[in-house]
């Protein structure tokens, strides 16, 4: 049976690298990527592929039933990946609702037609895409692996941990076939420059100050967003039934080191003197209930699907850099409009 896979999000930063990968590797794939284009989605970040004949893009809202049930029936859906969320924590601080509306409502409304459409089905998959923020905030030490106990703080992470219970739910209450992956930061070409390494590319190159929360020294683990597309079509693949695998980077860096790593390599790509950039870090004020420190234990998708990163943060950071350099257009675009006021009023 061929497979129709219904891609929510997918004009948006990782959905963008998972729609062109599905797109360019399954040609017998019919592929539909469903995306609302909010500030975040832009059919910019997939212009290569957007005339293939394996690819559909429909403008809409996961909250919209009546659409999902159009779109089930007219492209007789029997996957979904779902990636389509508000995903910004400091937009969540200022707009808490927008992402309970979007990240739990819209989730349930996508869940709702599938289990409508594939009742009693074992040939489908809903495949739900979420964060390791779910589960809080570590300490110096430890790591989250798929059996920490969820303990979101920030309005997008309890958002995520809700609908990540509510796909579980539909697993146990309607067998509905599910699988779910929770991953660390993703870094990486085409991600909005709101999230920090874009935004801190950008302002190098514009000679703007490099604003860092609080005492810098919170600590996440970044991930190549390629090597985020490929654990997601191993796991859309291989991954079993009612599972979740948490996937991550084993690059853990605090905000101030790899803020200072972006610095040196922006100074020799541009020609500047070294420690130039470094004189832009200012220290702001913190995030409201900043999670301290990130972490991921990747073993179990190591173990099972045979998954591991494939870049090193000198490459991956390197290439990111080059490719915010050669795009000037996208980043100007992105930053035009909406963007300039939520700078304005961010960092204020
Ligand atoms: P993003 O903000 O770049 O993209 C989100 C996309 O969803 C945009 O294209 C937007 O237009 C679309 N969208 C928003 N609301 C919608 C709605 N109501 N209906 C249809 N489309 C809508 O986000 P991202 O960073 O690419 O994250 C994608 C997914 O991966 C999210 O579910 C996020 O929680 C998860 N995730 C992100 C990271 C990360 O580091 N960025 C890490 C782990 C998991
Ligand atoms: P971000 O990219 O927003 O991802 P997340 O909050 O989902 O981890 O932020 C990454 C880290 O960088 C986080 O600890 C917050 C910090 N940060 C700053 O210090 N300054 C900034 O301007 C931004 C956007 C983030």
């Amino acid at each position: 049976m061929s497979k129709n896979i219904l891609i929510t999000g997918g004009a948006g930063f990782i959905g963008s690298h998972v729609i062109r990968l599905f797109v360019n590797s399954y040609e017998d794939y019919n592929i539909v990527n469903l995306d609302l284009l909010t500030y975040a989605g832009n059919l910019e970040n997939l212009t290569d592929i957007k005339d293939a004949p394996n690819y559909t893009f429909v403008k809409g809202d996961i909250c919209d039933a009546d659409l999902m049930d159009q779109l089930f029936e007219e492209h007789q859906i029997n996957a979904v990946i779902h990636l389509a969320a508000e995903s910004h924590v400091d937009r969540s601080i200022t707009d808490p609702l927008s992402f309970i509306r979007t990240n739990i409502f819209g989730t349930a409304t996508l869940l709702n037609t599938a289990r409508k459409y594939w009742k009693g089905r074992e040939d489908v998959l809903f495949y739900h895409v979420s964060t390791d923020e779910v589960y809080g905030t570590l300490g110096e030490t430890g790591l989250f692996t798929e059996a920490t106990s969820y303990d979101p703080r920030s309005p997008y992470s309890a958002s995520k941990a809700s609908s990540d219970h509510l796909v579980r739910a539909y697993y146990h209450t309607y067998d509905l076939p599910v699988v779910l992956s929770n991953c660390s930061n993703n870094y990486g070409p085409n991600q909005f420059p709101e999230k920090l390494i874009p935004l801190i590319i950008n302002n190098i190159k514009h000679n703007k100050q490099l604003p860092i929360y609080g005492d810098g020294k919170y600590t996440r683990d970044w991930l190549w967003v390629k090597d985020h597309a490929e654990a997601i079509d191993l796991i859309f693949h291989q991954g079993a039934v009612g599972e979740t695998y948490n996937i991550g980077g084993h690059n853990e860096w605090k905000n101030i080191d790899l803020v200072e790593l972006l610095c040196d390599l922006m100074d020799e790509k541009l020609g500047r003197p070294q420690g130039e950039a470094r004189k832009l870090i200012t220290f702001i004020k913190d995030r409201p209930g900043h999670d301290r420190r990130y972490a991921i234990d990747a073993a179990k998708i190591q173990d099972a699907l045979g998954w591991t990163p494939s870049l090193n943060t000198q490459e991956g950071m390197t290439e990111t850099i080059k490719w915010y350099l050669d795009n000037e257009q996208w980043m100007e675009n992105v930053t035009s409009g909406e963007y300039q006021k939520y700078y304005d009023d961010q960092y204020a």
